[in-house]
């Protein structure tokens, strides 16, 4: 590591390579075909219907929600989206009406939250992302696609490319972690499964949400306020958005929260200026659910008229669910203080959309099929593969994992493991709005007791993890607060983890959070295992039989003592319908983990934000004075980015950067050597990060700007290539308030995680 400081800096304003603008070559978001018959279509459109194609109708599912006739309001061409309705019959009846009865026969673009699967549900998009593997997003996306798509919905709100710095954000499970690059390869693999090369009638309309910097919410506080200054907007915040953009993504969601002070979903630097004139996007912008009215709620306009006027100048299309812009925006027109081009101009993307989505010729479900393409086998087994791919190995001492299969008597313990609900995560479609779940998932203990059918599999699982505040999704999944255990109850579950556990060959714990203590509002303010689960974990520990931890959570967890004293632990998120499947298949080694970690895991909660792309400081944290760290904690991550066990080793060696020096508009090949150097075949993660010594600006310690999954065999080694353009070395100088390459030294290092040594150097001349 270089601490250089060097004078250079001060020539740097005047030698730097400007990137030109970074707008996509795409002329259009959506296909000429649709344009113009879009254009027709609008020309015989009246104000009212405009404005209707502008309503994203809610309250077909959620009792007490709406207030007009959802019928009635369609046959008007009220509704020209509608979400939270996932029963197919009611979206041919819905659709019927819209096709049959409105003036122009528009049909309705249904939307939904298909996150990360529909009924087979996939591991969460955290997970997704752990796998360092964009192809599993794709995959999974794909085929979420295919499901919704025969369900009779069109649009999704996915992809969520929130950057997450701090666990104690529940959303945090909903994205891919902490990291630009990675996120914004996880993006672009998602806009590609849902939307193909184009939308089309087979494809779905993706949503990339939350625009933008919903993730820096004060203090983790879902909801709450963000101040990201623009540098830090441009270099970390924005980017994974502008690589879903530019992979084609049709639609964003505006978030909820106020960005440096400007309520996003009103915000027109974030909804024009960056969006629509920076990067050239013409598609839609969703507001988030209410959040066209909550412009009132949060202070910034004065009234439903006042915050239509100030969405649609933002440059926001469409009004999710609260009927402001259905209630205010004709008569902004009429009085003359909205243009009726401007509402065109919104109108258009969305008319676009149903065109490309083959809506108009294809309106309707074939509600025979729902059903079985639902409940596809395919879909179940490719689940499994992928839910094993995301696994994070944290630990494992004296090859504690993999298991043997001739084990007799295993005990399976903690609250977690054998709930099936929890193991598929927050965003399940049916289970989470819908009549109930029709999926079948997988949970530890079965998926234990299927790799092992003649052992003594002994379940305890513990109270039920308490609940005081029933989360959101508890709310719309129909589950009640849980009281805590009395210390009767508690010691009473501690004897029995005992017994089992003394009676056992090995325990494997199962741990973590329920699934709604992380998704939308859902902050903790600590990290700590809820409940009793600690006591128990010390509990089996202490009878000297081997313990195995896996985690099920949406977030890092304070596992200090884990990390200490339990020889494994699996990190398994929420691996989904086949998650117990797929966690058996890993602990008994017939899945090798190749997992590595999207964040920094701190160790408590008053480390966060904790991140690895930080900067230098005026005293870095090895200095033996005065640096930045804390007294009473390490203020090192327990696990740094981009880290994760396997069942065998690599090696990483022969870095070598082609060129010493290059210019500001050239690239540089940068190649190392991975070697499996163990006794069996496994996947390494080849992590290439950058460092800029100096320039306009402090840029990161370090900063991950290549990566490439890799399968090796026993002694196999791979030559990985990464390139360094410019693409990699720019960022935004918040001196020259531009996109810049600029000539400096740069470190590199290649290897399996954010402290990987093996190091690098080259310069950028002018
Ligand atoms: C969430 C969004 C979601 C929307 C529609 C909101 O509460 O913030 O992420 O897409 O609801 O369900």
């Amino acid at each position: 590591m270089h601490w250089n400081k060097s004078p250079l800096l001060l020539l740097l304003c005047t030698a730097v390579l400007t990137v030109p603008g970074t707008a996509r070559g795409q002329e259009t978001t959506f296909s000429p075909e649709a344009k113009q018959k879009a254009e027709a279509l609008l020309k015989q459109m009246t104000l009212d219907e405009k404005v209707g194609q502008l309503n994203q109708s809610a309250g077909l599912v959620l009792p007490g929600l709406a207030d007009q006739k959802p019928d009635d309001l369609i046959a008007a061409g009220g509704a020209g989206s509608i979400l939270w309705q996932m029963n197919a019959a009611e979206i041919n009846r819905l659709q019927h009406i819209a096709v049959e009865k409105s003036r122009l026969h528009i049909p309705i673009l249904f939307g939904f939250d298909v996150i990360h699967g529909y009924r087979t549900v996939f591991p969460v998009p955290l997970a997704m992302a752990s796998s360092w593997d964009p192809s599993v997003e794709e995959q999974a996306q794909h085929l979420a696609a295919e499901d919704s798509r025969a369900a009779g919905i069109q649009w999704t709100f996915t992809p969520m490319v929130d950057i997450a710095r701090d666990a104690r954000w529940g959303r945090i499970v909903e994205g891919a972690g902490e990291d630009p690059y990675l996120g914004s390869a996880m993006a672009r693999a998602q806009v590609r499964g849902f939307q193909g090369d184009n939308l089309n009638p087979q494809s779905v309309l993706v949503c990339v949400k939350h625009f933008a910097g919903y993730g820096a919410a004060d203090g983790g506080r879902d909801y709450d306020a963000s101040y990201i200054p623009e540098e830090l907007m441009e270099n970390v915040y924005l980017a994974p958005f502008h690589a879903a953009e530019e992979a084609g993504a049709g639609s964003f969601m505006s978030a909820y929260m106020d960005l440096n002070d400007v309520p996003a979903s009103g915000n027109h630097w974030l909804l024009t200026d960056v969006l629509r004139n920076d990067w050239g996007f013409q598609g839609i912008v969703l507001s988030d659910a209410f959040a066209v009215g909550s412009l009132i709620t949060h202070g910034y306009a004065r009234d439903g008229e006042d915050a239509a006027h100030k969405a649609v100048t933002a440059g926001l299309n469409m009004d999710m669910a609260s009927l402001t812009y259905s209630k205010n925006l004709a008569k902004l027109v009429k009085d003359g203080k909205i243009s009726e081009s401007a509402v065109d101009a919104l109108v258009l993307p969305v008319l676009e959309a149903k065109y490309d989505l083959g809506l108009f010729e294809h309106p309707y479900v074939d509600e025979s099929k729902v059903d079985s393409i639902l409940s596809r086998p395919e879909g179940l087994v490719l689940e499994r593969k992928l839910a094993a791919r995301s696994m994070v190995l944290l630990r494992n001492e004296d090859h504690a994992l993999p298991l043997s299969k001739d084990l007799k008597k295993v005990a399976v313990i903690g609250p977690l493991a054998d709930s099936g609900h929890d193991i598929e995560g927050g965003w399940t479609v049916e289970g989470l709005f819908g009549p109930g779940s029709k999926s079948h998932p997988v949970t530890v203990y079965a998926g234990i007791k299927n790799k092992l059918p003649s052992a003594q599999v002994t379940l305890v699982t513990g109270p039920e993890i308490s609940r005081i505040y029933p989360g959101l999704l508890d709310m719309l999944s129909g589950r009640k607060p849980v009281p805590p255990p009395t210390a009767a109850e508690a010691a009473e579950w501690i004897a029995k983890a005992k017994a089992a556990a003394s009676d056992a060959d090995v325990v494997v714990a199962v741990l973590g959070e329920i699934s709604s203590m992380s998704s939308e509002s859902a902050s903790r303010a600590t990290l700590d295992l809820p409940g009793i689960q600690q006591q128990m974990l010390e509990t089996v520990v202490a009878t000297g039989k081997p313990v195995v931890l896996v985690l099920e959570n949406g977030r890092p967890l304070d596992i200090r003592w884990a990390s200490e004293h339990v020889p494994a632990i699996l990190e398994a998120w929420y691996p989904g319908t086949e998650g117990g499947d797929a966690v058996a298949d890993v602990l008994f080694g017939e899945v090798n983990p190749g997992g590595k970690l999207p964040l920094s895991w701190p160790r408590v909660a008053g480390a966060e934000p904790l991140y690895y792309n930080h900067n230098l400081t005026h005293e870095p944290e090895d200095r033996p004075n005065f640096t930045s760290r804390y007294w009473d904690i390490n203020s090192k991550p327990l696990y740094p980015f981009g880290y994760g066990l396997s069942y065998t080793d690599f090696k990483f060696s022969n870095l070598h950067i082609g060129k010493n020096a290059q210019s500001a508009a050239d690239s540089n090949e940068v190649t190392v050597d991975v070697t499996n150097t163990g006794s069996v075949a496994g996947d390494a993660v080849a992590q290439l990060y950058i460092h800029q010594r100096y320039g306009s600006a402090s840029r990161p310690v370090r900063q991950l700007e290549g990566f490439e999954r890799i399968a090796l065999k026993p002694g196999e080694t791979r030559t990985v290539k990464f390139v360094l353009g410019e693409n990699e070395l720019h960022f935004w100088s918040p001196q020259t308030r531009k996109w810049v390459v600029e000539p400096s030294a740069f470190d590199v290092w290649a290897g399996g995680d954010s402290t990987a040594p093996l190091h690098g150097e080259f310069t950028v001349t002018q």
